[in-house]
């Protein structure tokens, strides 16, 4: 295992009537705003509960954060914050409304000129302006990191930044706000949570078995309870454990002491920029040309996957290996999810785009131990046209 650090200050609340507690959590006196995205938490009864909760707050509110949400809209959030002086926010709804809160309570005390900054130069963040989180959606693990993806309508771009004044304060987890969620945003949080697991699993071996089997728990309830959400929805049960492994899958525990590649997730958002294909179904199609393309690199993790996760016990390393990936695009597939760039009307001239902005930007030897250059990207990309 290697060396590591581990801090992780969000405060979780998990389950039904949690909401109720907001009074508690958020300072008596603050000057609120709630943020909120395209109208979900009008039908699922979470903006009665935060107004009710909420009473004799004052309450300001800002809605119409987008999916993918935007630099340009949040600006607009940071605004109205800087003008009115508020000093506390709450951000209810799925991970593109907590990452432009994120974004927002970075950008306001900012003082170094634009707070795109923060995003494409990696601008120091001394401050942010507290907030706390209502989930209504399991995916993205946002609501329990440091972690905001901000997209830039202009200059079609989609960047991360990641910095220790943007963790949450709390976070609500609300399983039944989630039982209204069409079965596409399921199968997509169901996606992006198991490839966060692979993000931070399959690279190679380090002698760290808890992190690994707390990796391969994760991946195993996702395979079980996952079909079950997305069948039904509103099945408490079901989407309590996926609503739970999502956020476990990153909050920072399994990554401690391991090899991270997280250049799934760089080619996916590319995708994204350029598309506007869903973040989930950008991972499900670069993924497995990932791991096709690292085979022999990736070779001992994709064996030690094959057999505890799917149960893949006889054949080869090689064709162990093969099962593994196999059995993960089909896992997707079976969830509506498709995996190749036909799916989405792709073709190859995006491949061509995404590897000379990875060339223009000097990203030439990504992930794990470096292997994610922009020919692996290509050949990746190529495999799934
Ligand atoms: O906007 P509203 O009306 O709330 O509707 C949303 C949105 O249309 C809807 N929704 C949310 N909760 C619902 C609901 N509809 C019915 N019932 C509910 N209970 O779902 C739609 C999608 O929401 P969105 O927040 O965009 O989805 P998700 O949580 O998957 O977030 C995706 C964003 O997170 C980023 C992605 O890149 C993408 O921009 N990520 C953030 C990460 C992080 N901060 O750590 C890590 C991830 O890898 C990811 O990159
Ligand atoms: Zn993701």
């Amino acid at each position: 295992m290697k060396e590591f650090e581990f801090y992780n200050p969000v405060k979780v609340l998990f389950g039904k009537g949690q909401v109720t507690k907001l009074n508690e959590l958020i300072p008596a006196g603050s000057r609120v705003i709630l943020i909120y995205g395209g109208g979900s938490i009008f039908k699922n009864g979470v903006y009665d509960s935060i107004k009710s909760s909420l009473k004799g707050f004052d309450l300001t509110e800002f809605g119409g954060i987008e999916p993918n949400p935007t630099y340009e809209t949040s600006m607009k959030a940071v605004e109205i914050i800087r003008q009115k002086k508020i000093n506390y926010i709450l951000a209810a709804g799925g991970g593109s409304v907590i990452d432009a809160t994120k974004f927002i309570a970075a950008a306001v005390p900012f003082n170094d000129g634009d707070p795109w900054k923060i995003l494409s130069e990696e601008a120091e963040v001394k401050e942010a302006v507290p907030f706390g989180c209502i989930l209504t959606l399991p995916a993205t693990g946002t609501e329990m990191n440091k972690n905001s993806v901000i997209s830039r309508k202009s200059t079609e771009e989609k960047l991360a930044f990641s910095v220790t004044p943007v963790f949450p304060k709390f976070s609500i987890l609300l399983p039944d706000a989630a039982g209204t969620l069409p079965q596409k945003q399921v199968a997509n949080g169901i996606v992006d949570a198991f490839v966060h697991v692979t993000e931070q699993y399959l690279t190679y071996p380090v002698n760290a078995p808890i992190q690994d089997r707390f990796a391969e728990a994760i991946m195993i309830t996702l395979i079980e309870e996952g079909p079950k959400v997305y069948a039904k929805p509103d099945d408490y049960e079901a989407m309590s454990n996926l609503m739970w492994s999502a956020t476990m899958a990153l909050n920072g525990l399994i990554s401690c002491g391991v090899p991270g590649d997280w250049s799934v997730h760089s080619i996916g958002h590319e995708l994204t920029a350029f598309h506007g294909i869903d973040h989930a179904r950008t991972l499900a199609i670069v993924l497995p040309g990932l791991w096709k393309t690292l085979k022999e690199e990736k070779k001992a993790k994709l064996v030690q996957y094959a057999e505890r996760v799917w149960g893949v016990k006889t054949g080869s390393d090689d064709e162990k290996a093969d099962a593994a990936i196999e059995k993960t695009e089909k896992f997707f597939r079976s969830l509506g999810v498709g995996t190749r760039l036909s799916d989405y009307g792709v073709k190859k001239d995006t491949i061509d785009r995404i590897v000379k902005r990875f060339e223009d930007r000097k990203w030439l030897s990504m992930g794990d131990r470096g292997l994610t250059t922009p020919d692996t990207t290509r050949k990746a990309l190529e495999c799934q046209l």
